[in-house]
């Protein structure tokens, strides 16, 4: 049981922060349907970057390929999904190891850290935490050899000297940054733009069915009320994904960023297990021991970041196949719910768990659900998909802050990223604590 995420985190970020951008922000950050003119000509920048197919090689990949807007920024294919669950590099026949998790609201994860009260890790990027923020994240795949594979960070850089939006990549960040920067600071501008985007309103826009619900703006029907009911009760979900806002009004994001082994089972249709063996020396005993393996620590083996459960339901068409937890095994939300209720009842309708160690018998396995009301929990996640709402930030609105729409400098994007993070994660503006204003 995680404590409640009004707690979790440090807020020293916050103090630069100022209590009036707060006030800015809880108004604008619910945003769907955006059209370009709302995003910060930085923003723009990174939206333009992370659509672009000519950033792979060979070309054809972007980081939409595998972080589609349609299905919540997570895999957009239907047929993958269900068969595999990873998606190919560039390069043919190359493949990871995990599903993508969704990109969305993935900027809130702070750094990681242990939490000693609690006694776990919490935060960082990816399913195993491996990399501290999103700008670096963003470099990660670009030159992985399973991923986009390019040959070098200057090879990256060459292809946005010659993109359509050099021109926008000029006026950001000066006419001179991309010709006359090194490689690794002009490939960093690059990853801090791609950043951007991903912290954008455009991305994580706090639109589903129960935010309106939260703003007393729309009714759950009978079924998404008795499966909130169970998902905040009986079933314990909120114990690792938290459903209620702060209490500075900010939007629950599903997830406390903790580590967790669900006892997840096999995928056996992971492309991985079969990699040569200069990828994969494990051949089929391959197994992901997710936190563990980057902290070479016994006591973490098999864990994996707690996702968001905002958007899991979100896809084109109601055929549409999403998979499932880190290797993707699951093919539907009924599936996961059956699993985490019945797993340790019924344990031979599910695979065994790929990592035994440390899988949390305590939370979850035996929550005595009835099949109904497994379909209720479903019904209620099917109300955490953005785009329910489409509440565009109106004429009169204030302005999403100066400093995500001024050009130029890293600085302003950090800023950008304090203000995103005030309306999430304030947790203490006692009046001992007041920042100052954000420099202009
Ligand atoms: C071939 C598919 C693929 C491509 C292309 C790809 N990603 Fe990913 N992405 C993944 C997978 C798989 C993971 C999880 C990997 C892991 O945990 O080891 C991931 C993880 C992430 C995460 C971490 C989210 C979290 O909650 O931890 C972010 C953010 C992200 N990708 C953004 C990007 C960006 C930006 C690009 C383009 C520069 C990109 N991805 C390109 C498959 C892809
Ligand atoms: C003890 C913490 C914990 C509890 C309690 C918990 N979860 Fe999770 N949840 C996780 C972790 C960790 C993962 C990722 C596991 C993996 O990928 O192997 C996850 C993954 C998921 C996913 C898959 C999301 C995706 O993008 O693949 C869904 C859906 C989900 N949980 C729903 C629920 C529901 C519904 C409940 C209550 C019945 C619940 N969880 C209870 C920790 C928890």
């Amino acid at each position: 049981m995680h404590h409640p995420f009004t707690n979790l985190f440090s807020l020293s970020q916050m103090a630069r922060s100022g209590r009036w951008l707060l006030t800015c922000i809880v108004l604008t950050v619910s945003a769907n349907g955006l059209s370009a003119a709302d995003l910060s000509p930085l923003e723009q920048l990174g939206k333009q970057i992370f659509f672009d197919k000519n950033l792979s090689s060979p070309a054809g990949q972007s980081c939409a390929s595998c972080h589609a807007p349609e299905v919540g920024f997570t895999g957009p294919d239907s047929n993958t999904n269900l068969k595999t669950a990873v998606y190919q590099g560039a390069a043919p026949g190359r493949f990871g190891n995990r599903k993508p998790p969704s990109a969305a609201y993935a900027s809130f994860s702070p750094k990681r850290e242990y939490d000693a009260k609690d006694e776990t890790w919490i935060g960082g990027q990816f399913w195993d935490g491996r990399v501290d923020d999103l700008v670096e994240q963003a470099k990660g795949p670009f030159l992985n050899p399973l991923e986009m594979n390019n040959a070098s960070a200057a090879d990256v850089v060459d292809k946005v000297k010659h993109a359509t939006y050099r021109g926008l990549f000029a006026k950001v960040y000066g006419p001179r940054a991309l010709t006359e920067s090194g490689e690794e600071e002009a490939f960093d501008l690059i990853a801090r733009a791609i950043a951007a985007y991903e912290a954008s309103r455009e991305v994580n826009a706090f639109s589903s069915k129960y935010d309106a619900f939260l703003a007393g703006q729309a009714k759950l029907t009978a079924a998404e009320q008795r499966g909130l009911d169970l998902f905040a009760n009986k079933a314990g979900c909120t114990a690792c994904h938290p459903h209620q806002k702060g209490a500075d009004g900010s939007p629950p994001l599903f997830t406390d960023f903790s580590y967790d082994n669900v006892g997840t089972p096999r995928n056996p249709g992971n492309p991985f297990y079969r990699a040569s063996s200069s990828v994969n020396a494990a051949g089929a005993k391959y197994r992901d021991v997710g936190l563990g393996a980057i902290l070479k620590d016994d006591s973490q083996l098999g864990k994996v970041k707690v996702p968001t459960l905002r958007n899991v339901a979100k896809r084109p068409n109601p055929q549409f196949v999403k998979a499932y937890l880190h290797n993707g095994t699951f093919k539907s939300l009924k599936d996961v719910v059956a699993f985490y209720n019945r797993r340790d009842k019924n344990p031979e309708q599910f695979g065994a768990p790929e990592v035994i160690e440390n899988v949390n018998r305590e939370e979850l396995g035996k929550l005595g659900m009835t099949d109904a009301e497994e379909n209720d929990v479903v019904a209620f996640l099917e109300t955490l998909s953005d785009g329910y709402v489409d509440n565009r930030p109106s004429q009169n609105e204030p302005e999403f802050p100066a400093t995500s729409r001024s050009n130029t400098s890293q600085d302003h994007f950090r800023g950008a990223r304090d203000v995103i993070r005030v309306v999430r994660f304030r947790t203490d503006m006692s009046p001992s604590n007041q920042p100052s204003p954000l420099p202009r």
